[in-house]
């Protein structure tokens, strides 16, 4: 009997998925036979039953295509908005799940999405889920899906402030998203020869940097860049989290509810980073600085040849592994191979930068500034 598969796509949307819907969708029917079909905006579609029939049609030309056909959504099974409220809709899932007497669940997402899937799994379903984030922050696998275009958006919008901040004799900080870790930063930073470049995985001291760029304007460069990771801190906000951090604890000990107001005076602090390194950098450095932030342009549009490729071998294995009856597992790319990873060891991993990686230890070699 032809075997049932159902597909969606969780968290913040990335260039590629359209590629992997297409892969495992065409690699299912093709070759295997199977029935598919899609759930609309990530678990929240799940849970409504709101489906979309994934026959031969609509998996035709969606592969150059940016974000999901099928929409997203970062709800939670286990903490879904119902109401003014954040319920447990596992159950409700479940039933959605046998309702349409499916064999296995793809879920493609990122972090979250790897600890939701085991949560679903231990609720009996079979689920195989696809790495897809453009942070690239997924463990146990080399690459995720959307992280290439991502890098090349970035790399690009790096390559086109050099100009302008070379007229102008100035600083600009471009701010890269990357959530908790600096790959996506460390990498555009690389690529398109930023001076300076700062990741989370390494605090910077904001005087270092200065002293770097009133290096590179005695040596007659008049302007820098800066890449700076949405998720960088300088050493003094790291010091300013771990007192909250310490604090929350502390009134937890006592019975009391967490200090509200320094954990919002440090999100506001937080927030304001980018500008405020800026504004911290044209009173140390004499020189003008501007800020640009790259946000969504990083996520948006059509996806690169590179992620095209992982998206389409990533997907039809994933079909194969379906076929063999697996679940439980994530479809990673490692090295030439793609490989079926228990979930238990991609769930609640983050893959950040190592200090010893050999991107770090190549823009150091250029004489890059990280900071430290
Ligand atoms: O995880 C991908 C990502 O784009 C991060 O780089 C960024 O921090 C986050 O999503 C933004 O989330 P949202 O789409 O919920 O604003």
């Amino acid at each position: 009997m032809a075997k049932h598969v159902g597909i969606l796509t969780a968290g913040g949307d990335s260039p590629g998925l359209n590629a992997a819907i297409r892969g495992v969708g065409k690699a299912a029917q093709i070759v295997y036979g199977m029935d598919v079909i899609g759930f609309r905006d990530g678990f929240r579609g799940l849970m409504q039953d709101r489906i979309m029939r994934l026959d031969g049609a609509t998996s035709t030309d969606i592969l150059t295509r940016g974000g999901t056909m099928l929409g997203a959504s970062r709800n939670k099974p286990h903490r879904m908005p119902v109401g003014n409220k954040l319920l447990d809709m596992t159950d409700v899932i479940v039933s959605t799940y046998k309702r349409h007497h499916l064999d296995v669940l793809v879920c493609l997402g990122g972090g979250g999405t790897q600890k939701n899937a085991l949560r679903l799994k231990k609720k009996g379903l079979n689920i195989i889920t696809l790495p897809k984030t453009i942070d690239n922050d997924v463990a146990m696998t080399d690459t995720t899906l959307g992280f290439d275009t991502a890098l090349g958006i970035a790399t690009a919008a790096i390559d086109r402030l050099h100009s302008t901040a070379h007229s102008h004799h100035r600083i600009i900080v471009v701010e890269i998203m990357g959530h908790r870790t600096g790959w996506l930063a460390l990498g555009a930073g690389i690529a398109g020869g930023a001076d300076v470049i700062l990741i989370p995985e390494i605090p910077y001291d904001v005087k270092t940097l200065a002293k770097a760029i009133r290096l590179r304007s005695r040596e007659g460069k008049q302007f820098s860049i800066v890449a700076l990771s949405e998720g960088a801190m300088s050493n003094d906000d790291v010091k300013a989290l771990s007192a909250v951090d310490e604090q929350k604890k502390g009134e937890a000990r006592k019975g009391k509810g967490a200090s509200d107001t320094e954990l919002a005076e440090l999100e506001i602090r937080l927030a304001n980073r980018t500008l405020s390194l800026s504004k911290r950098l044209e009173q140390l450095t004499g020189l003008e600085a501007r800020v640009t932030i790259l946000g969504y342009l990083q996520r948006g549009g059509t996806p690169s040849a590179a992620d095209r490729l992982l998206a389409t071998r990533l997907g039809t294995a994933c079909a194969r592994f379906v076929e063999e009856g697996l679940s439980g597992v994530m479809v990673a790319s490692r090295g030439e191979e793609v490989e079926a990873v228990p979930l238990e060891e991609v769930a609640g991993r983050r893959k950040t930068v190592p200090l010893d990686h050999p991107w770090i230890q190549a823009a150091r070699d250029v004489g890059t500034c990280l900071g430290d």
